[in-house]
């Protein structure tokens, strides 16, 4: 393991370190100041949908300790804070009357963050769709992505002069494939029809997203962000390596070849083209130019022919991990490699901007122990991993920044507050924040970092 100033300074002088959250994960106060309900407030309350049937409703109260909240960012000497806007906040019908409380407690946010000298890197769309929207047909009706325009320019108009970046769309595969197909979150549907229509929707919607902020602020460097997948076939088999390659197209491609190329491939609109309202011109909305894009990625996926699923395609989220290799504690396989080959394999494959890994980080479950929490394998991830960070760069991949996953411990969707990703530990019953081991090693990083500069 190479030592944290050898790590630090495969990094260039202007390379970004940051944390990130998203608003339905932390915030809480689901009712306050005038937010709406979103279509995660509903769900959540459905028996058996989200373990133990937890909810965002309190969170970690980061509505009310916000201030403190950033002076824990600001403490670990990091660059930059990646945070989600709740539209129910801003809309709470998701269109018509603007809640200005709402937009108060962004322009507050924001604010303390210039402040203290962190850069600002919102997210305009991570999964609080307003409930009022999803009536209407959600993510799979063509006015949903023409609100999401609106709202938009709502937003750049009031606090667009202090973001040093926005990206519009979080993880549009966990919308689309995980929320309309396998039914695992909101709004819980499991049909193809509600898929391949929530698909083209939420390509539109970045789009005309992209188009409205830049009428609204010209200069905003904007981007999106992809949970794109590192597919491996499962064996040198041919069925396994076409099995991959079905993969590639129908969870990453489905996504990036519209943003990036204005196209889907024919085999996209073979299996699912009648299903998508596609409209003339639309794939030139969705095509706008990008000043940088965003990947998450976590973990990578094994494909073999026997997990095709009743899509026809083979079924990924299923698919287990490699013998012998670590797993985290939500299970997922820790495999950095995967990180800096996928970089390279898009950046092969798509004419792409400069990218930010906009989320990377580690579930384990450690408790603190006499107030400290001492979770060495998520070092053990984040060191790893952001070495194949340094790799990319190494291959010549424009990576500007990485952004950490997650500050703290938070909603973490279906499995509620179960699984922990954060570097801070939150005691739920007090909301305590306990800074852990692994946040200590990357404030030394961090730190290291600005001293080599
Ligand atoms: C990606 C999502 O953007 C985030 O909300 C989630 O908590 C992490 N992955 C971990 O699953």
């Amino acid at each position: 393991m190479p030592t944290l100033q050898s790590l630090a300074a495969r990094f260039p002088n202007d390379f970004l370190f940051g944390v990130a959250t998203a608003a339905y994960q932390i915030e809480g106060a689901a009712k306050k100041d005038g937010r709406g309900p979103s279509i995660w407030d509903a769900f959540s309350k459905m028996p058996g949908r989200v373990y133990k049937q937890h909810s965002g409703d309190i969170a970690c109260d980061h509505y009310h300790l916000w201030e403190s909240d950033l002076d824990l960012i600001k403490s670990l000497g990091v660059d930059a804070y990646r945070f989600s806007i709740a539209w129910p906040r801003i809309l709470p019908d998701g269109r018509g009357p603007v809640n200005e409380r709402g937009l108060d407690f962004y322009d507050r946010l924001i604010d303390g963050m210039v402040a203290r000298g962190l850069k600002v890197y919102p997210t305009l769309y991570h999964w609080d769709l307003p409930l009022t929207l999803a009536a209407d047909g959600g993510w799979t009706a063509r006015s949903t992505a023409e609100a999401f325009a609106e709202y938009t320019d709502i937003v750049v108009r009031r606090l667009g002069d202090r973001m040093d970046a926005l990206a519009t769309i979080n993880e549009p595969w966990c919308i689309c494939h995980l929320s309309h197909l396998y039914g695992i979150h909101a709004p819980g549907e499991k049909s193809r029809e509600a898929f391949a229509a929530a698909v083209h929707t939420l390509n539109l919607a970045h789009g005309l997203s992209v188009q409205a902020a830049r009428a609204a602020q010209p200069d905003l460097p904007l981007g999106t962000v992809l949970n794109a997948y590192s597919i491996y076939p499962a064996s040198n088999a041919p069925e396994d390596m076409a099995a991959s390659e079905r993969a590639f197209r129908f969870h990453n491609d489905i996504f990036m070849s519209p943003i990036f190329n204005g196209v889907y491939h024919d085999d996209i609109l073979e299996n699912f083209g009648s299903m998508m309202p596609i409209e003339s011109g639309d794939l030139a909305i969705i095509n706008q130019p990008l000043d940088w894009w965003g990947l998450n990625y976590y973990t990578p996926w094994r494909i073999s022919e026997d997990l095709a699923s009743e899509t026809g395609y083979p079924k990924a989220v299923a698919n287990p991990p490699k013998d012998d290799v670590p797993i985290t504690d939500i299970g997922w396989e820790v495999d950095e490699d995967g990180l800096s080959d996928l970089l390279k394999a898009l950046y092969q494959r798509y004419d792409l901007p400069p990218v930010y890994v906009t989320e990377n980080g580690a579930c384990y479950n450690e408790e603190p122990e006499s107030g400290v929490v001492r979770d060495t394998r998520r070092t053990d991830y984040l060191e790893k991993h952001l070495a194949a960070c340094a790799d990319a760069l190494t291959a010549d991949i424009p990576l500007k920044g990485y952004f950490l996953w997650s500050l703290m411990d938070n909603f973490e969707w279906a499995e509620g507050y179960k699984m922990r990703f954060g570097i801070v530990h939150v005691d739920y019953s007090t909301q305590v924040r306990t800074l852990k081991n692994s946040g200590k090693w990357y404030r030394d990083l961090v730190g290291a970092h600005r001293a080599d500069r």
